[in-house]
């Protein structure tokens, strides 16, 4: 049916920022609202797919504009969000991971909230967090079409175009998402502008290019997702 092209199809969308806690009261975290994830999960579910959204961090007002037929499951770490995406993976025919998830967290969480140390500053140790977008590369079954996001500002040496096309070759994912973030769009706010890519071996191709409301980027990202799925 041309309406609902992904029925029989399900997809599972990560949306919003992932947290790392300092101590019982602070986190590191970033300025994801989980708009862009959440409407392509309802693009998605419009599309016909089953829908499971992983929301890490994002606000109860944006769930409940969900369709009611969309499952939700509320994460906060990037540890947790790994332990539910590679769950969810297996029974999963498109994966979208939108949500912006913390390349560090701190070494060790204070089990009691820390105290100001006079004036000598304070040096926190980071380590790195797992890439969950590659791990999931690795281990996807064949036929699982993966789409990553690009949150990029551009570079003294390279552009944001150049830099999402090496970013999907990196990855290897078989689509990506490019979000122009340099001039405060995306993050938090209601519209944005992107570039879907696909990946083909070496080869990368544009697909579309989509501004506006971050309903209509959706629409546009699905029905290039779909171009690709029908290839
Ligand atoms: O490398 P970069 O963080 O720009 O990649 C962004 C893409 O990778 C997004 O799809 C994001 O969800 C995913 N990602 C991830 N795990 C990380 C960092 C990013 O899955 N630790």
């Amino acid at each position: 049916e041309s309406g609902t092209p992904l029925a029989g199809r399900s997809v599972l969308v990560t949306a919003g920022g992932t947290r790392e806690p300092l101590d019982p009261v602070r986190f590191l975290g970033n300025r994801s609202s989980g708009k862009q994830g959440a409407a392509l999960a309802a693009a998605a579910a419009r599309s016909g797919a089953r829908v499971r959204l992983i929301a890490a961090n994002v606000a109860a007002e944006v769930i409940a504009e969900l369709p009611g037929t969309v499952t939700v499951e509320h994460v906060e770490t990037t540890a947790e969000l790994q332990a539910a995406a590679e769950a969810a993976q297996p029974d999963s025919d498109v994966v979208i991971m939108c949500a912006a998830v913390s390349d560090y967290r701190p070494a060790e969480v204070a089990a009691h909230k820390m105290k100001k140390e006079g004036d000598a500053g304070l040096r926190l140790e980071l380590v790195q967090n797992p890439d969950i977008l590659a791990g999931l590369v690795r281990t996807r079954a064949p036929g699982q079409l993966i789409v990553g996001f690009a949150a990029e500002t551009g570079s003294p040496d390279a552009g944001i175009e150049q830099l999402a096309r090496a970013k999907l070759l990196r990855k290897g994912c078989d689509l990506l998402v490019l979000n122009d973030v340099s001039a405060g769009q995306a993050f938090g706010t209601e519209s944005n502008s992107v570039i879907l890519y696909a990946r083909s071996g070496d080869t990368v191709t544009e697909v579309a290019r989509a501004s506006g409301t971050k309903a209509e980027v959706s629409q546009k990202v699905i029905s290039g997702l779909v171009s690709v799925l029908d290839r």
